[in-house]
């Protein structure tokens, strides 16, 4: 199948070539970015988004940031390293894998220490090459996972995109859809709307369309009825951050469709890779949540659809308390309750 990479170098790898999801899905583009703060820009606006996808572009966004510097000594470079990251990091706050990707590049900085700045750049873009592979391993992983939980015809609900372009491979939550879809699983899936800014109509609805998977949008509001209409035999979402007691970060009205899941008695599975999991937070408490502009609720896409000067409330996720998740699938594992201890193990 063929997978669009919505974040990699380009062949002189002087610059990251992203998809700018935020003209989708009307204009399939790619932009050059080269400087810091368009990568930071980049990040903060959305147009490369998606928890995993974040990482990648970090990892390559910070290599190209330092890589034409000209201090000659570790002690200035490690400075200027250090100022890129605190930079990118000040981007988006909830997805885990922004700073999970910045720490590993220190960390690869760190241990080449010893060696020239020009040696230190070159491990630097094996490092942000590396963290790009291996997020395409795991997509395949977490797919042949995500399956194994699932059974042909079924009818599918997801919200927001965690698909191929919010990773650099099959996406995690769409992941299984994917392959199903190769192997002949004819599943039938819901996308959620997911306001305020639409990831679900604009990106995933497209996605699967893309490669013929039979998709229904829905609005927000709708998912309470297609559950209890029979149609959801499973619900898929991605994640942007697991606490270590199993409580999920991941875009906002996800918690709401896991209460109504419980309600009608629907697994509902989480999706992510380890970098998404991040054992410094105890629970969903410790997860800082993103709050964004009004104007993406009544001014999203050109037309005014709410009085501006009324109060707006726009955080752009939620937790989901981790007794309504039935499991969470990794590129290592599925994790069932409890998940406090399985987390744990997992890591250990
Ligand atoms: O604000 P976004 O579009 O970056 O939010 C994305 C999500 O919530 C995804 O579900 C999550 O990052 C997982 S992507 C594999």
């Amino acid at each position: 199948m063929n997978i669009i990479i919505p974040a990699t170098l380009n062949e002189k790898k002087d610059a990251m070539i992203l998809l700018d999801q935020t003209l989708l899905p009307v204009e399939k583009k790619f932009i050059e970015v080269k400087e810091l703060e368009d990568t930071w820009e980049a990040i903060k606006k959305l147009r490369v988004r998606g928890a995993p996808a974040i990482g990648v572009a970090a990892g390559f966004g910070i290599y190209l940031g330092v890589k034409d510097s000209r201090a000659d000594n570790f002690e200035d470079f490690y400075r200027e390293f250090m100022e890129a990251k605190k930079y990118l990091a000040s981007s988006r706050p909830t997805a885990v894998n922004l700073f999970w990707a910045l720490d590993r590049m220190e960390n690869r900085l760190l241990r080449e220490q010893e060696r020239s700045i020009e040696e230190i750049k070159e491990s630097l873009l094996e490092e942000s090459e590396r963290i790009f592979k291996e997020d395409q391993d795991m997509c395949k992983s977490i797919s042949e996972y995500g399956l194994s939980l699932l059974k042909p015809e079924m009818g599918l609900l997801t919200h927001c995109n965690a698909g191929g372009i919010a990773t650099s491979g099959y996406g995690t939550a769409l992941g299984p859809m994917y392959l199903g879809h190769e192997r002949g699983y004819n599943f039938k899936v819901y996308a959620d709307e997911t306001r305020p800014l639409l990831q679900g109509s604009r990106l995933t609805a497209w996605e699967l369309n893309q490669v013929g998977v039979d998709v229904t949008v829905i609005c927000d509001n709708m998912a309470s009825i297609v559950m209890k209409e029979g149609k959801i035999d499973a619900i898929l979402v991605g994640c942007d951050r697991v606490a270590a007691n199993g409580d999920t970060a991941n875009k906002i009205g996800t918690s709401g469709l896991a209460i109504l899941a419980k309600e009608y008695k629907i697994p509902f599975y989480v999706l992510g890779p380890t970098s998404t999991i991040d054992m410094k937070a105890r629970t969903g408490k410790d997860i800082d949540i993103e709050e964004r502009g009004s104007k993406e609720i009544y001014n999203g896409f050109g037309r005014q659809t709410a009085p501006s000067e009324v109060k707006f409330y726009n955080p752009a996720f939620d937790v989901t308390d981790h007794k309504y998740i039935t499991a969470i699938v990794t590129e290592k594992a599925i994790l069932r309750p409890p998940f406090e201890d399985n987390l744990k193990k997992l890591f250990e």
